[in-house]
């Protein structure tokens, strides 16, 4: 297995989520139980687990926040940080951002973000690429679940507050998992999304929208 695209395509099915219906996307299912999958068949071939072939709860809520707030997000040069399936930027653009940059370090994501994106009719530019550090001048960030293991959190939050601290919009979508950083967030919205216990431990979230604030900024209303 060495096409991801087509990797994708065989090992998914297209399903629109729950608190996300304008969406559709190649997703795991029961069926083919791709996250047990991946011990057995791709770590053997040195892949990590698909990420990408479920729409995490974080990204989910960011999603829905974008889609019911189109003017946080139109005509905006926006970045999906760790895409994974894409979601998050797709939902950027269905809700009229002007550009969306999507970036994950797994090449399996990218190719799912570039798939999921035609299916629904939208343009993407997705790369794979460490971005944590830089910046591209994106007026808006989004960062949908990142917040789930200790190393990648470290380097992840001073970036963000850097961004913030520039200007720029940054969103975190996130269930309030235990490395969610507790500076300098401002809670946006709060949605409860189904998901499933391949990936969780139950099977409904609470995912929240954060905004990362300004730490110079104080009277901002939201
Ligand atoms: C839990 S998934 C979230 C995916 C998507 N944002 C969502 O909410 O459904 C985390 C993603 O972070 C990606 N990732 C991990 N380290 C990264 C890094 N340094 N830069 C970009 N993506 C990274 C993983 O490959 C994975 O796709």
């Amino acid at each position: 297995m060495h096409d991801p695209e087509a990797f994708i395509r065989a090992n998914t099915v297209i399903a629109a989520l729950p608190s996300v219906p304008e969406i559709r996307l190649h997703l795991a299912d029961e069926v083919t139980d791709l996250w047990n999958k991946t011990e057995t068949d791709l770590e053997s071939l040195g892949l990590p687990p698909p990420f990408w072939a479920f729409a995490w709860v974080g990204g989910q809520g960011i999603a829905r926040y974008l889609l019911d707030h189109p003017a946080r997000i139109a005509g905006h040069k926006v970045l999906d940080f760790a895409c994974g399936s894409g979601l998050v930027g797709i939902a950027a653009m269905k809700a009229g951002a002007l550009r969306v940059d999507a970036v994950d370090i797994d090449p399996f994501a990218i190719a799912a973000t570039m798939l999921n994106a035609a299916l629904n009719g939208v343009t993407i530019h997705a790369t794979r690429e460490d971005v944590i550090g830089t910046d591209q001048g994106w007026d808006i960030i989004l960062a949908g679940d990142v917040f789930y293991e200790r190393d990648m959190v470290a380097r992840v939050t001073p970036w963000l507050a850097a961004l913030a601290a520039r200007g720029a919009l940054v969103l975190i979508g996130d269930p309030r998992r235990s490395f969610l950083p507790s500076v300098h967030l401002t809670e946006l919205a709060a949605y409860e999304i189904a998901t499933t216990r391949a990936i969780e431990d139950s099977d409904t979230k609470r995912s929240f929208v954060f905004r990362v604030d300004n730490p110079e900024i104080s009277a901002d209303p939201g």
